[in-house]
C-alpha cells in the first residue's frame, strides 16, 4: 500500500489551501497545471457527472474508476478520494475500501462524520492511511436530514462541531472539510486545531477553500449553490461550440466539409 508521511502532506498543503473536485483526466490535469494544491475525487460526481439527485447512490467501484482516471492527470497536487456511502460502515470495511482507493491512485481518503466515525478513522490512521475528515453538512446524510441545512446555528450544534473536530484531529486526520458551517463556528473550529480546515459554504476564515469544479467553471448551469462563485462560463462556451458544429453539418450538405 502506498502511503504518504504527514510531512510530505505538510510540504504540499500550505494554508491558504486551494482544493477543487475533479472526476476525469482532462479536468484533473488542468487543475494540477493551474497549481491547485488538493484535488478531491468527490462523491459529488453522483450529481455533477452522473446526474443523480445526491451522493447516496455512488458506489466504491465508481470512485475507484474516477480515482484512476484523475490520478493519470495529476503530478503535483495531493489526490484525495471520497469513501462513498456504505463503504465504511465498520473499521474493517473502511480499511478494505480505502485500500482500493489508494491502489487506484489516491494519496488520501475522506470520510464524513465525527464521533460516530472514530473507530474507522483510528483504524485507517493506524494502518498508515492519510485521512481527511468532513464535518458540518454531510451530503451522504441528506435524505435522513430532509435537505441541505447550515450547521452550527445553535450553541449545542456549534459545541458539538468543535468537539468532533478536536476528536478527529486527535485521531490523526490531516485536515477537515467544513461544509455549510456558520462562519463564526468555522472560524472557531479553525482556531482550535493545528491541522487545517478546508471550507465550503463556511466563510473565509478556514485554512483553505474547496469547491466543486463545475461551480467554479460554470459547467453545470442547472444548479449552482448560493455560496458558489462562478468564475467562467463553460456551459455557454460548450453551447456555442455545439451550435457552430450543427451549423457546419447543415452547411456541409450544401458546400461539403472544408477538408
Ligand atoms: O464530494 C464533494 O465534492 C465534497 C465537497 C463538497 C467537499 O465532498
Amino acid at each position: 500500500m502506498k502511503s504518504l508521511s504527514p510531512s510530505s502532506f505538510a510540504d504540499r498543503l500550505s494554508p491558504p489551501i486551494s482544493a477543487i473536485t475533479a472526476y476525469d483526466y482532462p479536468t484533473a490535469r488542468l487543475c494540477d497545471e493551474a497549481g491547485v494544491q488538493l484535488i478531491l475525487v468527490g462523491d459529488s460526481l453522483g450529481m455533477m457527472v452522473a446526474g443523480g439527485e445526491d451522493t447516496t447512490s455512488v458506489t466504491l467501484e465508481q470512485m475507484v474508476y474516477h480515482t484512476t482516471i484523475v490520478r493519470r492527470g495529476v503530478t503535483r497536487a495531493v489526490v484525495v478520494a471520497d469513501l462513498p456511502i456504505h463503504s465504511y460502515d465498520s473499521p474493517i470495511q473502511a480499511l478494505a475500501s480505502a485500500g482500493r482507493l489508494v491502489e487506484a491512485g489516491a494519496d488520501a481518503v475522506k470520510l464524513e462524520g465525527g464521533f460516530e466515525q472514530m473507530g474507522q478513522v483510528e483504524a485507517l490512521v493506524g494502518k498508515g492511511f492519510q485521512v481527511c475528515g468532513h464535518l458540518g453538512m454531510l451530503p451522504q446524510h441528506v435524505r435522513e436530514e430532509g435537505g441541505y441545512r447550515k450547521k452550527g446555528r445553535s450553541e449545542a450544534e456549534a459545541k458539538s462541531l468543535v468537539e468532533a473536530a478536536v476528536a478527529l484531529e486527535s485521531a490523526g486526520v490531516f485536515a477537515i472539510v467544513l461544509e455549510s458551517v456558520v462562519e463564526e463556528v468555522a472560524a472557531e473550529v479553525t482556531a482550535r486545531l493545528r491541522i487545517p480546515t478546508i471550507g465550503i459554504g463556511s466563510g473565509h476564515r478556514c485554512g483553505g477553500q474547496v469547491r466543486v469544479v463545475h461551480d467554479v467553471t460554470g459547467a453545470f448551469p442547472w444548479f449552482v449553490p448560493p455560496f458558489a462563485k462562478t468564475h467562467g462560463n463553460v456551459a455557454e462556451v460548450t453551447r456555442q461550440a455545439l451550435s457552430a458544429f450543427l451549423e457546419e453539418v447543415l452547411d456541409s450538405h450544401r458546400t461539403g466539409f472544408p477538408d
